[in-house]
C-alpha cells in the first residue's frame, strides 16, 4: 500500500470518526485529567455556547461555572483522584436536569483520558415525579377522603344542632359570641372536609370537549360574590374561537375556582385579577393563565406552594394547589407558578388538545 492510500484512509476514519461523534445528539466530552478539553462534540459545543477553537486545549473553566460544567469539574478531580467512573444528576437554575458521568480511559500516549457523556434527563425526571406524586396522591387520597367521609356525619350533627340552638335561644345575647365562634369553627371544618374530599376523589375522568370560555366563565360565576366582597375585579378574555380539549367539566371549574380564590384573597382591594386562555406556543395545547396584581410568591415558597397542607394564609387548608395541580395531572396537563416580572402571581395551566390522560 502506498504511502498516498495509507494517508487518504487515515484522512478518512478521521473524518468518518469525526463526523459520528458529532452526530451524537447528547454532549460528549474527552479530556485529560488536568481538565484540558481533548475533543468536544457539536452538542457539548452547542450546550456550552463555545466554538472548536475556543474550547480546544482550554481548561474546563472555559466553559463556565453554570451547570453541568461545574459538577464536571467536581467529577473529574474525583475521577482523577480515584481512576474509578464517576457520575452525578445536577439541575440547572431554569430546571433542566443533567446526568453526568465520566469513564476514564487510557489515552494514545499511555496517559489517562476521562470520556464525559452528559445526558438530558429533564423530561424522565419530571415523569418520575409525577408519577410518583400521583402514586402518593391517590393513596394518601383514599386515606384522606375516608377519614373526611367519616367525619362529615358528625359535624354535619354540629351544624343543624348549631342551628336549632340559635333558632331556639337568638334572643339570648349572652350566647351570642359563643355562637359566633362556634359557628365559624364549624364553617371552616366543614370546608376543610369538603377540601380532603375533592382531593382524595379518584381519577375517572367524566371527559367531553368543553369550550373554555364556557368553563371558565363557571368558575368566574362560582368566584364573583368572593370577588365584590374583596371589591377586585374579574376580567375573563378567552377566544370564542380556541379549540375544545376533553375535559372533565366540573373538576375544569374546580382548578380555575381554586386558582381564582387565591387571586383574589391576593389581591389589593381594587385590584383586577386577569383570566385569560390562549393555544400554547406548540400549538398542542390550551394555555390558561391566572394573574394578579398582589404580592407575588416568595421566591422560596415557589416549589412548595403545590404540596398539600402547604400554606401561608390565615384560614387555608393549603389543599388548593395541590387539588388543581392533580386534576391538571390528570388530565395530562400541568401548572406551573410564577411571579410577574412587574409585580403580583401569575398560574399558568397546560391542557393538552389531542390526548388526556385517563
Ligand atoms: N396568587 C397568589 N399570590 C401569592 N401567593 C399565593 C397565591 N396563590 C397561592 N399562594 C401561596 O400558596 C399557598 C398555597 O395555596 P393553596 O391554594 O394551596 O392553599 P391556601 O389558599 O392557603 O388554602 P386553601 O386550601 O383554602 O386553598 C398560599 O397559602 C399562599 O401562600
Ligand atoms: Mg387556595
Amino acid at each position: 500500500m502506498s504511502t498516498d492510500t495509507l494517508q487518504a484512509l487515515i484522512s478518512r476514519s478521521a473524518l468518518e470518526w469525526r463526523l459520528t461523534f458529532d452526530a451524537l445528539e447528547f454532549p460528549l466530552l474527552l479530556l485529560e485529567m488536568d481538565g484540558r478539553i481533548v475533543r468536544m462534540n457539536e452538542a457539548a459545543r452547542a450546550l456550552a455556547g463555545v466554538t472548536f477553537e475556543e474550547a480546544i486545549h482550554r481548561l474546563l473553566e472555559v466553559l463556565g461555572n453554570g451547570q453541568p460544567w461545574s459538577v464536571l469539574r467536581l467529577l473529574l478531580s474525583q475521577v482523577a483522584a480515584t481512576g474509578e467512573r464517576a457520575g452525578t444528576q445536577t439541575r440547572e437554575e431554569h430546571g433542566r436536569v443533567w446526568d453526568v458521568a465520566i469513564s476514564p480511559v487510557v489515552g494514545p500516549d499511555g496517559d489517562r483520558w476521562g470520556i464525559v457523556v452528559i445526558l438530558d434527563i429533564t423530561e424522565r425526571v419530571r415523569l418520575q415525579e409525577s408519577l410518583r406524586r400521583s402514586e402518593t396522591m391517590s393513596a394518601m387520597g383514599a386515606l384522606v377522603a375516608g377519614v373526611a367521609h367519616e367525619v362529615r356525619n358528625p359535624l354535619f350533627g354540629i351544624s343543624a344542632t348549631l342551628d336549632a340552638f340559635e333558632a331556639r335561644f337568638k334572643r339570648r345575647t349572652e350566647y351570642r359570641r359563643y355562637l359566633d365562634v362556634l359557628k365559624e369553627r364549624v364553617g371552616r371544618l366543614n370546608e376543610l372536609m369538603q377540601h380532603l374530599l375533592d382531593y382524595g376523589k379518584p381519577a375517572r375522568l367524566d371527559l367531553a370537549p368543553a369550550v373554555l370560555r364556557v368553563v371558565m366563565g363557571a368558575a368566574v360565576v362560582a368566584c364573583a360574590p368572593l370577588a365584590v366582597r374583596a371589591g377586585v375585579e374579574l376580567v375573563l378574555d378567552a377566544p370564542p374561537d380556541l379549540p375544545a380539549p376533553l375535559l372533565d367539566r366540573n373538576r375544569a371549574v374546580q382548578i380555575f375556582q381554586n386558582l381564582l380564590e387565591n387571586a383574589i384573597q391576593h389581591s389589593p382591594p381594587g385590584g383586577r385579577v386577569l383570566f385569560r386562555a390562549g393555544r400554547a406556543a406548540d400549538g398542542a395545547a390550551v394555555e390558561i393563565t391566572v394573574e394578579d396584581d398582589g404580592p407575588g410568591f416568595r421566591p422560596e415558597d415557589l416549589d412548595r406552594a403545590f404540596e398539600p397542607f402547604f400554606t401561608r394564609r390565615r384560614g387555608g387548608t393549603g389543599l388548593g394547589l395541590s387539588i388543581v395541580q392533580r386534576i391538571a395531572e390528570q388530565h395530562g396537563g400541568a401548572v406551573a407558578a410564577a411571579n410577574r416580572p412587574a409585580g403580583g402571581a401569575v398560574m399558568t395551566v397546560t391542557l393538552p388538545l389531542v390526548s388526556g390522560r385517563r
